[in-house]
């Protein structure tokens, strides 16, 4: 029998505030190391890790035989004093005098994801298992981070928060990455924006942002693409590509500098080297189309790039990680040709060809993070080019009639979740940045 507990509850991350006195947390075993009569486990709460010391001299026999041969990730109740220890990793230990075991695994069905190295796609087959592991939970706190401050930025900023429909009758970015929803009888996508929908709040409300879930149903099966992603899209009425320069390099910087402000000790134990973030403060370097351009042909040239690249074309990956990497800081490239873009992109009036447009690159091969531009302002010229892009006239009327009644200057941009979590957090690969990713072959868990 266990003793019943009776001091505070607290969270391993707020444990500092307790040093000396007798607390109660509550998580899971992390993981078991025995010598004789002393046994160190290792406990998490989704806040934290402390490592506990059990001495068998110390403590109830009941509570050291609950702890020796206790399996990973069992679930318990502990109750312990808080002592400083600075060679421990969040500064403090906890000397064990109570333990409550709520639910042991089994010994015959261990936790699937041990301490040793796993593969990826069995690491993604057990994701609602590898979210506990100390890593994954770090990075699941900063992309919370992300989007909180993402959130704050805008709200203290005007903005008004205005959140687009998942259920569209219409594409926004090209047709051929649509998810078709059979919505009764007609036929409905998931949304791969919420662009066009805020262009219309925002010609209600000023400065707008949505923030949302996104899809395309992309072929690619890259480091970078997921089928369904999480997208934050300020737009404001009047902007120029200029405002939104100055907007997206604002936010960028405010996101890492809260990160580094909150999630410090979580970029540490991702092994993020911080001090590539710390250089992440606004102004950003700005680079017209026409000069990356330049700059690729000249990778090519100095064996850098395979192929070499022709103007007109637009960045693949290789080379938006070629870009990305010239830079400490993320590039904005603007100006693009407006065939490699979206229908609804304002021309340069200074060079018709080219797009108002910009796409902002995270530096260390990243590559593109936000894309956005200023929207075509000439009622005629949208129908032109809804029309020059095969889409459906009757489902972009309400579109066009904002360019009808009172349509000024106006633009936004998008920026994924996702991308910015993978380069602030420095991973690999976007599927470790959302709790439950959807890529090409991954519908489980
Ligand atoms: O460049 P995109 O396609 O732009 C738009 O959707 C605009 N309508 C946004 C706007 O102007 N309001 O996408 C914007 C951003 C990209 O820069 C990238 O960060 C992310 O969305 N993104 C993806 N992230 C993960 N997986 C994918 N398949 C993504 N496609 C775009
Ligand atoms: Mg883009």
């Amino acid at each position: 029998m266990v003793l019943s507990m009776t001091s505070p509850v607290t969270t391993i991350s707020e444990i500092g505030k307790h040093e000396g006195q007798t607390v109660t947390i509550r998580g899971w075993l992390y993981n078991l190391r025995e010598s004789g009569k002393l046994l160190f486990p290792i406990f998490r709460d989704g806040s934290g890790t402390i490592q506990g010391v059990v001495p068998k001299n110390a403590v109830p026999p009941e509570v050291f035989d609950a702890v020796k041969g206790l399996t990973q990730e069992s679930s318990v109740i502990v109750e312990g004093k808080v002592r400083a220890d600075k060679r421990a990793p969040g500064g403090y230990e906890l000397d064990v005098s109570n333990v409550q075991v709520l639910q042991r695994v089994s010994e015959d069905d261990p936790f699937p994801i041990s301490l040793k190295e796993h593969g990826v796609d069995f690491l993604m087959d057990n994701r609602h298992l590898w979210i506990r592991t100390p890593r994954q939970a770090a990075i699941l706190r900063t992309r919370a981070e992300i989007i909180k401050a993402a959130r704050d930025f805008f709200d203290d900023r005007g903005f008004v928060l205005t959140d687009a429909p998942i259920l569209t009758p219409a594409a926004c970015e090209g047709t051929s990455t649509l998810f078709p929803v059979d919505y009764f009888d007609e036929q409905a996508y998931l949304t791969q924006s919420g662009q066009l929908y805020i262009e219309a709040t925002a010609m209600a409300l000023g400065k707008v942002y949505s923030f949302g879930p996104t899809f395309r149903a992309e072929k690619s099966k890259t480091r970078r693409h997921l089928t369904e992603f999480w997208m934050v899209e300020p737009e404001v009425a009047y902007a120029t590509l200029d405002d939104l320069m100055d907007l997206a390099e604002n936010l960028i910087s405010f996101l890492v500098n809260r990160c580094l402000e909150k999630r410090r000790a979580d970029l540490q134990t991702m092994g993020r080297d911080v001090s590539k973030l710390e250089k992440i403060e606004a102004p950003f370097p700005r680079i017209t189309y026409d000069e990356a351009v330049k700059m690729l042909q000249e990778g090519h040239a100095k064996g850098a790039l395979e192929t070499k690249f022709e103007w007109g074309g637009d960045l693949g990956s290789p080379d938006e990680t070629y870009l990305s990497a010239q830079f400490e800081k993320p590039v904005m490239i603007h100006r693009y040709p407006a065939q490699v873009k979206a229908f609804y992109m304002e021309p340069d009036p200074q060079r018709a060809e080219l797009a108002l447009c910009v796409d902002v690159l995270a530096p260390e091969g990243y590559g593109e993070i936000i894309g956005g531009s200023q929207r075509i302002g000439s009622y005629d010229l949208l129908l032109k080019r809804i029309r020059e892009h095969g889409l459906p006239e009757e489902s972009f009327k309400w579109y066009l009639d904002l360019r009808k009644y009172g349509g000024v200057p106006h633009g936004g941009f998008g920026m994924g979740i996702e991308r910015a979590v993978a380069w602030i957090c420095g991973l690999e690969h976007v599927r470790e940045t959302i709790p439950f990713a959807r890529t090409l072959h991954r519908l489980y868990p």
